[in-house]
Order: C-alpha cells, then structure tokens, then sequence
C-alpha cells in the first residue's frame, strides 16, 4: 500500500535531487508505520471525504475526494519563489537566503524541529477520538485535521532533509520516535503532551493550540531563510481550516448550552456541556496555549529577529521593522509583587506576537458570547483568564494568580483550582457525553448541527464511509 516517491505530489522538483529522494524514500516507510501505530486509531481502511493539495495554485490546493487515510497523497509544496528581501533586523534590505547559513544553521534546526514535533504529537493526541464522533461531518473534520498534520510534518522533514545533511536526517528519524505523553520520550512542548480524549478537548486543542500554530508560522512566513518562508505560507493555508473546525465546533457547543439555558433547562439535565465546565476549559486550552509563545523577556527571541529568522505578525505591514531603540511596558511579578519594566522591544517579541494571538481569541470568545446572548442567555459571559493565569513558562510561572490576574497564596490557589480548571470530576462528566454518533445527518446532544456542510455537500453527506461501502 506504500506509496511510491513519484506519487508525492510536489512543487519542489524532488525527482531532479538523488540524494534528496533516497532520504526522503528511507524515512517514507517509517512515516507510514508511525501513521499506522499511532495515527487515527480503527479508521484506517475506511473511505474519508478529504481535502487534498495537489498544487500550490487557487485551483489545486483544496482537491475533494473519499480517500484511505495510508494513502492520503502528502504532498510537499512550497509556495513559488518570489523576488524577495529580508523584511526586518539587521539583515533587513538583504536578498533572502536559499541555503542555511553557517552562522544560523543550529538557530534555524531547533527552530523547525520545535514546529515540526508538534505536527505529529497532535495527530497522537487525537487519535482515539474517532470512537466517539459526534457526528461524521465532524468525524471528517478531524480526518482532516490529522493527515494535515501529517503533511506538515512532510513540509518540515523535506526542510530537514534539503538544508541540514546528516544532522536534519537524524531530526527526522527523532520526530518519529518522540511520543505524546510518553515519560521516556515526549513531544518538546507540554501543550503537545497533554492527552485529547473528549470532543471538547479536541474543539478547545484546535481553537486554543492550533492558534498559536498559526502565529508562529505567520512569524516564521517572514523568514530571511527562503524555503521555510515559502513552506510555512502554504501551511498557513490549510491552518485556517483547523481553526475554522476548533473555533465553530466551541461555538455549536455553546449554541446546545445557551439554547437549553435560554429556556431555563439545565444543560446538564439535558446531555449538553453547562456554562462553567465551557469557561474552565477556556481557563485550560488558553493558558497552556499561552505558554507555547515562549518567556517574556526572551534573549533568544531578540536574536531571532535580529538575524532575520522570525519576524512579527504580519512584518511586511508594519511601519518600521529594526525595533531598535524602543521598549515594551510589561507587568512582571517580583517579591509577591507586580512590579512595571521596561523591556528592550527586541527582547519582548515573544509577547508582541502573544499580544496579537490574545485579540485573535478575544475575537472568537465575543462571538461565542454573540451565540449566548442571541439565544437569551442574559447574564454569563465567557471570559479569557488574564495571562498570568495558570502559566508554566515566564515569570509567572510557579507562582499563583486568580483569572484576573492578581497574586494570590497558594492555598488559595489550592482551595479554589477546582472552580477555575476541570477537575477530574468535570473530566468524568464530558467523558460520559461521549458516545459515538455515525448515523447520516444525526448531531450528538451536546453539540448543535453544523451551519453547512463541506465544500458544498449536504449535512447529511456520508462524509466517512466504512471499508465495505
Ligand atoms: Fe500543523
Ligand atoms: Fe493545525
């Protein structure tokens, strides 16, 4: 069932670079025994209704077909060459690099290598959620979501195979062999470690984490290094559609609450998910979301643009692009205090694009409260915890804050965690919601219907089919 090299779909002349393609064919298998092992778990022979790229042009990126997952045609596709310079740092003005250079090349490896172990850990982390769809529509969805990942692991290793020699082909074997949530060998990043096994998980993971995805690939679009520019524009394509998944299936679970709130039903009488468990999980997905973005004050993060390998959001639009001279004002906690500082504006770039991400789900929440208000719900409003709130990396990491921010004793925090995050009990709850929906148009009880269906066919499309269809 192994796909053959000449069957990649590719914008990247991969059959003109011997070398390139022996790497690429040794790593193929293991990338197809990996899938089996830890990818999509019980659907693998069944016909999927996916979105396929074939070509980087308006009219080849989004080809629909019922597909196999194994033999989903992961394509390697990079967006065309451009006249372009470097936009921003010290290099700024420069013509952009086609190879790594010397200089930059341990930079730039760790820099891919920690974007792209996060392409395979989400695939593991979601791969038990087939058993419990609430619907194939959404079954499809996060079809799609998984073999996306999959191909944005192929956009990287091609990255690591093409640029980094013997070094990027050992990083490649690495991705495979790394395990989220395993005690040996976990994925680089804790968000990616952290088990999805219910459907609001899922929504929240694709809402929340695939978000910060899209912001660092944004920065990365911007890169002096050109390939990788090129790689992550395209992958910013088939990003939007993740979040699309992540931020209207929170909003359909929210319309199911709102809808039997606005009644004066209890939500949890009726098999839907209640308002404070929505809120908790905002509270969860957010603040690990939040981490991803690295430290506040980061001296890595002043080198990054300073050589030109990670820009801001959206670089090319902004006024000025050496952030020199200037200073970003932030609250740092110090001594059970906070306390205001002015940092070097190169050295907050963390936080200028965490800046951008927080009014992006600022944005998504105001619509989900839209959702509530409409169905008359009067008073409850999901709110998005301050970013001190539950934080691992940063300054305020280790220490204690309420969602809005304030310092508060770890007692406190102990005495009242269970209120601000799921508990195991909440868990339990939204576990016990999850019961498998694969009958034609029919939606689970805790999720209102899809608005429309995909790419034009109708909700109750049989959007997955099984292996004796
Ligand atoms: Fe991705
Ligand atoms: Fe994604």
């Amino acid at each position: 069932m192994a796909q053959s090299l000449e069957s990649i779909p590719n914008n990247v002349d991969l059959s003109s670079d011997r070398r390139l393609q022996r790497a690429l064919e040794q790593w193929q298998p293991n990338f197809l025994s990996w899938w089996r092992e830890v990818g999509p778990d019980g659907f693998q022979a069944h016909q999927v209704y996916l979105r396929t790229a074939i070509s980087v042009e308006a009219n080849g990126w989004a080809h629909f077909d019922f597909v196999r997952m194994p033999e989903y045609r992961w394509g390697i596709f990079l967006e065309p060459k451009s006249e372009r310079r470097i936009g921003f740092g010290d290099v700024m003005g420069e013509p952009v690099w086609e190879e790594v250079p010397g200089e930059h090349r341990n930079a730039l490896r760790r820099i891919i290598v920690t974007q792209a172990d996060t392409e395979p850990a989400s695939v593991e982390q979601q791969r038990l959620l087939g058993r419990t769809c609430p619907s194939l529509y959404d079954l499809r969805n996060l079809f799609q979501v998984n073999v996306e990942e999959g191909r944005h692991l192929w956009a990287m290793v091609y990255l690591l195979h093409r640029y980094f020699g013997r070094d990027g082909r050992e990083e490649a074997d690495e991705l495979l062999q790394r395990r989220s949530g395993s005690s040996d060998k976990p994925r680089i990043l804790n968000a990616f470690n952290e088990p999805i096994d219910d459907w609001l998980s899922f929504f929240m993971f694709t809402m929340f984490t695939d978000r910060d995805g899209k912001y660092q690939l944004a920065a990365l679009a911007q890169s002096g290094f050109d390939p990788l520019a090129r790689t992550t524009r395209f992958m910013l394509t088939e990003e939007a559609h993740h979040l699309f998944v992540g931020e209207t299936g929170v909003d359909r679970i929210v319309q199911r609450c709102a809808e039997l709130m606005g009644k004066g039903l209890d939500p949890r009488a009726h098999g839907a998910v209640p308002f404070e468990l929505l809120q908790k999980y905002v509270n969860l997905w957010f603040s690990l979301s939040l981490d991803l973005f690295g430290g506040e004050v980061s001296s890595n993060a002043a080198d990054f643009f300073a050589a030109g390998l990670k820009g801001r959001f959206r670089e090319d639009q902004l006024e000025e692009h050496k952030a020199l001279g200037k200073s970003y004002r932030m609250e740092v906690p110090e001594g059970g205090k906070l306390v205001a500082q002015e940092v070097p504006l190169r050295n907050a770039m963390n936080e200028v694009l965490r800046d951008e991400y927080v009014k992006d789900c600022q944005r998504a929440l105001d619509r989900w409260n839209k959702t509530l208000e409409k169905n008359g719900v009067k008073e409850l409003r999901l709110r998005l915890p301050h970013r001190r709130f539950h934080r691992g990396v940063g300054p305020s990491a280790g220490l204690f804050f309420d969602p809005e921010g304030q310092p508060i004793a770890e007692q406190e925090w102990k005495a009242r965690e269970q209120q601000w995050l799921p508990s195991a009990e909440d868990r339990t709850y939204v576990r016990s919601l999850m019961h498998p929906v694969t009958e034609r148009g029919k939606v689970a009880s805790w999720i209102a219907p899809p608005p429309k269906g995909i790419n034009g066919m109708p909700l109750d499309f049989e959007y997955v089919r099984p292996p004796s269809a």
